[in-house]
């Protein structure tokens, strides 16, 4: 039965283009959106980690924001980024410690307030 479910009650919404749901207690990225969403924001929310396949079906994704998620590297599929509709990616305000890969398209990236160590040029 496909009554309550978060991602039912979006189904019939076929020219989704924004969807923002920061703020709330998603734990994981909802599935079976509109695969006409083009901006994802879910900023504020606690996601313990991203999947290869989280943003799988998202065609058209080209924004997305993930700031203040409480995102560690180790938690984040090396793929789950390194999808060629994106153009802006906000990881701000998360836990990483390394850059993830990203599409060689991507436009804008977000890695403020995170714990990445710069390189150390050492003689
Ligand atoms: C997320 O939370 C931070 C800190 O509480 C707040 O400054 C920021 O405005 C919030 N952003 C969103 C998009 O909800
Ligand atoms: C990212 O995806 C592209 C296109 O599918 C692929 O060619 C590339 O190897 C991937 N990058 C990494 C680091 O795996």
């Amino acid at each position: 039965m496909c009554v309550k479910m978060f991602s039912c009650l979006l189904k019939g919404l076929v020219g989704l283009n924004l969807l923002d749901v920061s703020g709330n207690l998603f734990s994981a990225v909802p599935r079976h959106l509109p695969p006409s969403v083009q901006q994802l924001y879910l900023s504020n929310n606690s996601f313990s980690g991203l999947h290869e396949g989280s943003f799988e079906g998202f065609h058209n994704l080209k924004y997305l924001r993930l700031s203040h998620c409480g995102l560690q590297s180790e938690g984040i599929h090396p793929q789950a980024f390194n999808h060629s509709s994106l153009v802006e990616l906000d990881l701000s305000y998360n836990q990483l410690t390394t850059i993830p890969t990203v599409p060689t398209t991507l436009q804008y990236l977000y890695l403020e307030a995170n714990k990445i160590r710069g390189d150390v040029i050492t003689h």
